[in-house]
C-alpha cells in the first residue's frame, strides 16, 4: 500500500514538473532538448544571411560571428549592412565579413550574379548555410482589403525571390555534396493568422517548398551525357539539409529602440530576438527539420469559426 502511495506521488511530481516545463518553455521539446549549439557545425563555415540589416537578421549576424562563422550579409540597404558589419566580433569579424547588397525582387539574372559572388567570396569554399531571413511584412490588414500591389510585394520577396535564390544556389551545394538552408518561416505559416492572411499564405508557401525540396529527386547523368543512364537520388541524400524555423511573436529592435512590428504591439508575450536566434542556431547546428519558437503562454492561435 505504502509502495503504491510513493509510486503515485512520484508520478504526480513528474507530471507536475513536465507541465511546469511546458508552461514556461519558449520552444518545442525536441528543440529544447538540444541544449547547446554544436560549435563545430558553425565555426569556419560560410553563412549567407538575407535580411541582415536589422531585426532578427542583425542578431543572427552577431551570434554567428561570435561562433566563428564566415559571414556574407545581404539586404537592400548597404549603409545598414555596413553598420551591422562594424559591430561584429569573432574569428573572422569584422574584417572578413562580406557585404552583398541584394534586392530579392530584382529577378533571376541579378540573383544569379549574387549567387556567383557569394560562392566566390571565400576561396576554396562555397556557401555552407543559406539563411533565408528577409521578409516583407505589412501592418495587419483584413484579407479583403489587401491591394494587388501589397500581395505581389509580399510574394515577390517572401516566396519568389527566396525560391529563386535557392534554385540558383542548390547546384553549387550539390557539387560540393553539402549545403544547408535555414528558413525563417513563422507560426503564421502553420496556423491561421487573421489580419495577416497574405503574409501567412507566403509563409505556408515557403514551408511547402522547403519541406518538399529535401525529398526532391536529383538526376546525375553519367559522363555528363543526357543519353546515358541517370543516377537518381534525393537531395537530402546528396547532403542538402533544410531547417524550417517557425517563430511566434518576437521582440526585435529597429535601432531606435522600438519594435520593428511596432504597429501591432499587444499584450502577447514575445520571445527576445536574441533567444530566437540562439534557438535557431541550435536547431541548424543539430540539423533539425522544423522547430517552433514561442512561449506556450502567449497569445492562443486564432480560433476557427464554426462555419
Ligand atoms: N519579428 C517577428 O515577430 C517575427 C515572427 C515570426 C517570424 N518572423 C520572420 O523572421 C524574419 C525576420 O523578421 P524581422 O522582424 O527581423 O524582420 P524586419 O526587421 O522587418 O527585417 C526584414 C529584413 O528583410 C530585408 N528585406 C526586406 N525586403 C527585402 C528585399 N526586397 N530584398 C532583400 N532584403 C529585403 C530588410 O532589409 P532592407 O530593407 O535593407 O532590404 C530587413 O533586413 C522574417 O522572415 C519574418 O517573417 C519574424
Amino acid at each position: 500500500m505504502l509502495t503504491l502511495f510513493f509510486i503515485s506521488l512520484f508520478l504526480i511530481l513528474v507530471l507536475s514538473a513536465l507541465l511546469f516545463k511546458f508552461a514556461i518553455s519558449d520552444g518545442d521539446f525536441t528543440l529544447l532538448s538540444r541544449r547547446h549549439v554544436k560549435r563545430e557545425e558553425i565555426e569556419d563555415k560560410v553563412v549567407w544571411i538575407t535580411g541582415a540589416s536589422r531585426g532578427i537578421g542583425e542578431i543572427l549576424a552577431k551570434q554567428l560571428a561570435s561562433l566563428g562563422a564566415k559571414l556574407i550579409l545581404s539586404a537592400r540597404n548597404e549603409t545598414e549592412l555596413e553598420r551591422v558589419r562594424k559591430q561584429l566580433t569573432g574569428k573572422y569579424a569584422p574584417e572578413q565579413v562580406k557585404i552583398l547588397p541584394l534586392d530579392l525582387t530584382s529577378g533571376e539574372v541579378t540573383l544569379k550574379e549574387a549567387v556567383e559572388k557569394a560562392e566566390s567570396f571565400f576561396p576554396g569554399v562555397g556557401v555552407d548555410y543559406m539563411i533565408h531571413n528577409a521578409a516583407y511584412e505589412r501592418p495587419k490588414i483584413t484579407a479583403l482589403d489587401v491591394t494587388e500591389e501589397s500581395l505581389k510585394a509580399t510574394f515577390n520577396v517572401n516566396v519568389f525571390g527566396t525560391i529563386c535564390l535557392t534554385r540558383l544556389l542548390t547546384p553549387f551545394m550539390l557539387r560540393r555534396g553539402r549545403g544547408h538552408f535555414v528558413v525563417m518561416s513563422s507560426a503564421a505559416g502553420k496556423t491561421p493568422a487573421p489580419g495577416q492572411a497574405v503574409y501567412s499564405a507566403s509563409k505556408y508557401a515557403l514551408n511547402g517548398y522547403f519541406h518538399s525540396l529535401r525529398s526532391e529527386e536529383w538526376k546525375e547523368w553519367e559522363g555528363g551525357n543526357l543519353k546515358e543512364i541517370a543516377i537518381e537520388s534525393l537531395l537530402c541524400q546528396k547532403g542538402i539539409k533544410v531547417t524550417v524555423v517557425c517563430p511566434g511573436p518576437i521582440e526585435t529592435s529597429n535601432g531606435s529602440g522600438a519594435t520593428t512590428s511596432g504597429t501591432k504591439v499587444s499584450s502577447e508575450k514575445r520571445v527576445s530576438a536574441e533567444r530566437c536566434v540562439e534557438l535557431t542556431v541550435i536547431a541548424a547546428s543539430h540539423g533539425l527539420k522544423e522547430v517552433w519558437i514561442s512561449y506556450q503562454g502567449g497569445e492562443p492561435p486564432a480560433r476557427q469559426p464554426n462555419c
